[in-house]
């Protein structure tokens, strides 16, 4: 597996990795690598692709400084990880290669108006915005791929979809279930940040979840189930909302068929999300 930093390298090599016939399958990453991650990249694998995996903590989607400033960084074992999982190349490009201006006010800027702004966004004013940006300059360097995405990150699908489709990008997304712990827990690179009691209490997003999959009541009667068990495992709620998967618009009592719960909350000042499928107005097909 090659380490590549720069952006003309790492075009290079996707170039020439087309011209020999094969398909490129991106992995885009803020490193701090997990087995979530080593899901995406044998997925990739194992449909044949030549996996580039691309590690970058992108400044411009992060509202906090602080969040930025304790993002993990866990390069060795990343290195460790993406060359075991079959990746062919790992990306590591610098703030300086990848935003030569950063910070500036001008900046072109992808925005996903509307999906972008609700839920997380609404929380995090910008964070979609600075998502869709790095990803959009992620696509441009590799040219026509597939890439491969968590649904742990259910909302920034949703934005990354709607810009592929109104962008017109060569981009093919292949979606991958969220990876979790034998009791259930989400895993994510934030975790490391949680003591033993925090990971305790984080627990209660799975336990929303599986409390509102496994409720037949309505959609307002669940979403307070699924605040309530948040809050008595000690999670700060950020929202309990069930949403159509590809609007995230609420739904309301009259909607059948397949929904997504999403919840977010802090614990020990993480903030945390998860998301699971739900089947309304029939059985819940998704066995959550
Ligand atoms: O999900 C992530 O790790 C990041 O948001 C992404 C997609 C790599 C963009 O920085």
């Amino acid at each position: 597996m090659k380490v590549l930093n720069t952006l003309d390298d790492w075009r290079s090599f996707c170039e020439q990795q087309r011209r020999t016939g094969h398909e490129i399958g991106l992995v885009p990453t803020m490193g701090a690598l997990h087995e979530g991650h080593e899901t995406l990249i044998r997925t990739a694998v194992n449909a044949g692709d030549v996996v580039v995996v691309t590690s970058f903590v992108n400044p411009l989607q992060f509202s906090n400084a602080v969040d930025l400033a304790t993002y993990p960084a866990t390069p060795q074992d990343d290195e460790r990880l993406a060359r075991r999982a079959g990746a062919s190349v790992l990306v590591r490009p610098s703030v300086d290669e990848m935003w030569p201006d950063f910070p500036t006010s001008t900046l072109t800027t992808v925005s996903v108006a509307g999906l972008g702004d609700i839920l997380e966004g609404r929380d995090r004013p910008g964070h979609f915005d600075g998502v869709a940006t790095v990803v959009a300059k992620l696509f441009a360097i590799t040219g026509p791929c597939h890439a491969y995405f968590g649904e742990k990150d259910f909302q920034q699908v949703a934005v990354v979809a709607r810009m592929v489709r109104d962008m017109a990008w060569p981009v093919t997304l292949r979606l991958v279930a969220t990876v979790r712990d034998a009791d259930g827990m989400a895993l994510s690179s934030r975790n490391r940040r949680l003591s033993p009691q925090g990971r305790a209490c984080a627990l209660g997003l799975h336990h929303a979840l599986v409390a509102a999959a496994g409720s037949s009541a309505s959609v307002e009667v669940r979403k307070t189930m699924m605040g309530d068990v948040m809050r008595a495992a000690g999670v700060a709620v950020a929202y309990a909302e069930i949403v159509d998967p590809v609007t995230l618009d609420p739904v309301d009592a009259t909607f059948t068929g397949e929904a997504r719960a999403l919840v977010a909350g802090l614990v020990e000042g993480v903030r945390l999300i998860d998301n699971a499928p739900l089947t309304l107005g029939g059985t819940n097909a998704a066995g959550y």
